[in-house]
């Protein structure tokens, strides 16, 4: 995480955003078994526009100084209205592209209302740095989002389709607030972004030879694992024969699904194989339904997905991956969140790394923590630390803690690059606690499952 991407989400919290009411109906489990349906090259359909970059100027990347007085003056407003600004765009959106909620937007995160909040934060916090912090480059905390994009296949051709109902529903929910010359602040300020995210998963698609549109594959599963309550692995490889494609450690995939209601499910898994291995591995927990419904992805992998089964799943995307310098490494996770450190520790015992390793995991019991002796075995052949945590202290093995592990009391050298993967709450504390037990925030990474809540308000 850049400072830039740091003062990203302090403007977005700074200027507060609306609170989010709107959801959707609950889906239930899907009841019939389908193993792929989706063919490979690419799952979408073409009417919410495809293929090149809109024939349009591209906007100039600083704002004026007119447009930015129009934008700093909007933003108390704007910010205030953003969730429902956002709301009213995806249901404008979905009204005119139904398409778009089944075959790619991942309805879970529209039901709960995130994926509303973390598009809230990104424009909040993007118009916020162009207003007040002129300096800071788009590309340094757009990226992200860019890679997200790229895991699902956003084309260039959607970004007209999109300005049109999210400045639509501006509009309609600032009524007269919105004068032409705010609108034109903002129209600015978005095509400042799309053009920054486009030129972005431009390079991706590219550098995943998977122009011009990402290049879905078809990968069998040849073997099945448990690696916790409620966690599974599966073990991928490539229909066709090929060898599977390079990937950095850290990186995710994303998995296509369609449910037996006909909607195409898209999910993002991080690899938790090691980029030398002949084989991929996605590492999944199922998400239970207690007082909110089962997951539809994580359920359906488990109990429909077995041996011989073919999954279409995307190139290999994201951003937070092992850095190649020789400096200290922490990695600091929760439950389902060790998963891609698995992938950066089996990186570092495969290529004999000599770099200092420290792991601290924290999760709820035993049974629950995912690729425990995997990890184990890692840090001992690493000759590293490894510091675990359990909340609940029935059967924990001798030397874990009771309780979560406290980052900030860890001894760590001030050159140490720390990466931090959990639930947002996790990734809140112990970003604070690293920083105090010496990590400087340039050397922090975090993943995050789901859209970038870290951003949002809590
Ligand atoms: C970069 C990245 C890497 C990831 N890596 C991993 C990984 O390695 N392993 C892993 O297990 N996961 C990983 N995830 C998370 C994964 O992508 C999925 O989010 C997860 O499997 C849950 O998907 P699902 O379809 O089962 O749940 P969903 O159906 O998407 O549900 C998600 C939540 O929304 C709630 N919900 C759904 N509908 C409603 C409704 N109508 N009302 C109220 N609540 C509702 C559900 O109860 C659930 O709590 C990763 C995510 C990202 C972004
Ligand atoms: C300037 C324009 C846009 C902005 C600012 C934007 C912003 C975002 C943000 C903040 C996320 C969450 C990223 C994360 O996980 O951290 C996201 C995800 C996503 N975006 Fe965009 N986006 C834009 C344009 C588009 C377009 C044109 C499409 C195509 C229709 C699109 C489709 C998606 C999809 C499918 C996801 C994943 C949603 C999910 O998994 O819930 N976005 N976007």
């Amino acid at each position: 995480m850049s400072g830039a991407h740091e003062e990203f989400g302090r403007m977005a919290r700074k200027l507060g955003l609306g609170r989010r009411t709107g959801r959707i109906p609950a889906t239930q489990p899907p009841p019939a078994a389908v193993t792929c349906g989706v063919p490979e090259g690419g799952p979408y359909p073409s009417s919410a526009g495809a293929g090149r970059r809109p024939d349009r100027p591209v906007a100039s990347r600083a704002l004026s100084e007119r447009t930015r007085g129009a934008l700093a003056e909007s933003l108390p407003e704007v910010g205030a209205a953003i969730g429902e600004i956002t709301r009213g765009f995806y249901a404008s959106l979905f009204r005119e592209h139904p398409e778009l909620l089944n075959r790619m937007f991942n309805r879970g995160n529209q039901a709960t209302g995130e994926q509303q909040d973390a598009i809230a934060s990104a424009l909040i916090g993007f118009a916020s740095l162009l207003a007040y912090r002129p300096y800071i480059r788009p590309e340094d905390v757009l990226n992200r989002i860019a890679h997200k994009h790229a895991s699902v296949g956003v084309v260039p051709g959607q970004y007209k389709v999109v300005e049109r109902h999210l400045l639509g529903a501006m509009s309609e929910v600032l009524g007269s607030g919105m004068s032409s010359r705010v609108e034109a602040a903002w129209r600015e300020v978005y095509w400042i972004m799309a053009d920054t995210l486009m030129a972005r998963e431009e390079q991706l698609y590219v550098s995943a030879r998977a122009e011009p549109v990402p290049a879905w594959r078809h990968w069998r599963v040849v073997r099945r694992t448990e690696e916790a309550h409620h966690v599974r692995s599966f073990w991928l490889q490539p229909a066709d024969g090929a060898p599977p494609p390079p990937f950095l450690p850290g990186q995710y995939v994303t998995v296509a699904v369609e449910l037996p209601d006909g909607a195409l499910q898209l999910r993002q898994y991080s690899l938790t194989s090691a980029p030398g291995d002949s084989l991929w591995r996605i590492t999944v927990r199922r998400v239970q339904g207690t007082s909110r419904p089962p997951g539809e992805v994580s359920s359906f992998l488990h109990e429909r997905i077995g041996l011989g089964d073919i999954l279409a799943v995307s190139p290999p995307y994201g951003e937070v991956v092992l850095d190649d310098s020789t400096s200290p490494l922490l990695f600091a996770s929760y439950g389902i969140g060790l998963t891609p450190f698995v992938s950066m520790l089996r990186h570092l015992v495969d290529t004999g790394s000599p770099r200092l390793v420290t792991v601290v995991h924290n999760d709820r019991c035993v049974g629950d923590h995912p690729l425990r002796f995997e990890v184990e075995d890692c840090v001992r052949t690493l000759g590293g630390r490894l510091l675990v945590g359990y909340e609940d202290r029935s059967g924990c093995p001798s030397g874990s803690y009771p309780g979560p592990v406290d980052l900030a009391s860890l001894t760590l050298p001030h050159t140490t690059r720390a990466y931090l993967c959990g639930p947002v709450p996790f990734l809140r504390a112990a970003r604070l606690s690293v920083i105090r037990a010496g990590v400087t925030p340039s050397s922090l990474r975090y993943e995050v499952f789901g859209p970038d809540m870290w951003q949002a308000p809590s």
